[in-house]
């Protein structure tokens, strides 16, 4: 399972390539905005320009022709966007076209197998259910992880699983034992992920123990 970043802050992906862990960046409106950044272009053209893989960036305009419009621009970014469509009718024929152009198509906001099953259908790159959203509401969202990997194996689909609205590290251990092909993670997830106690613990006491035997 790859290992994508959740968010919009320069920073954070910056030191997230440099662990050498992280290989794509997914965005969102409310994310720019978390930032304070109104330039959606360049928070963009700037996140490609750091990580040497897939970025996702939303479309954020209504109605077939619009939305056509506005993908079609984000897609002339940089040659690694992905175009964010929304699970919705519109969202459906919005992405069997942009796929018949060969862009590439995340499908966001999807909360079921059926949506699931419709993107892959429709041609998405990439289908993307909101995990963390699911559970919030007393589903499973895991569970419908498991599904949309069932089905996609059933059929021999490409779309790519990103596990998104990841909120603790479980939810990372869980998407992987689905077969989740990504994870979208927030910089807190994965700081969380790369920390325990007992290494820490270790790690000083080891530190400790060598200055003993080295005298310094
Ligand atoms: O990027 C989409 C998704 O990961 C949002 O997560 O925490 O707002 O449900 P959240």
């Amino acid at each position: 399972m790859r290992i994508f970043l959740d968010t919009a802050n320069i920073e954070q992906i910056r030191q997230s390539v440099a662990w050498g862990v992280v290989s794509g960046v997914t965005t969102n409106p409310t994310l720019v905005a978390i930032e304070g950044r109104h330039d959606y272009k360049a928070v963009i053209r700037e996140i490609c320009g750091i990580v040497d893989g897939p970025v996702s960036a939303e479309v954020t305009a209504e109605g077939v022709d619009e939305m056509l419009k506005q993908a079609s621009d984000i897609a002339s970014w940089h040659k690694n966007v992905a175009v964010k469509i929304p699970c919705t009718p519109d969202g459906f024929e919005v992405t069997s076209k942009l796929a018949k152009e060969g862009v590439n198509v995340n499908m966001t906001l999807c909360f079921s197998a059926n949506q699931a099953l419709l993107a892959a259908i429709a041609g998405a790159a990439y289908v993307s259910p909101f995990v963390g959203r699911l559970d919030d509401a007393g589903h499973d969202g895991m569970a419908l992880v498991k599904d949309i990997m069932d089905i996609y194996k059933e059929y021999d689909f490409d779309t790519e699983l990103i596990a998104a609205s990841i909120r603790h590290p479980l939810h990372c251990v869980a998407a992987a034992k689905a077969g989740a092909d990504i994870a979208t993670v927030p910089f807190k997830v994965l700081e969380q992920m790369m920390k325990h106690p007992f290494t820490d613990a270790g790690q000083a006491r080891f530190i400790a123990d060598w200055r003993k035997v080295s005298g310094k």
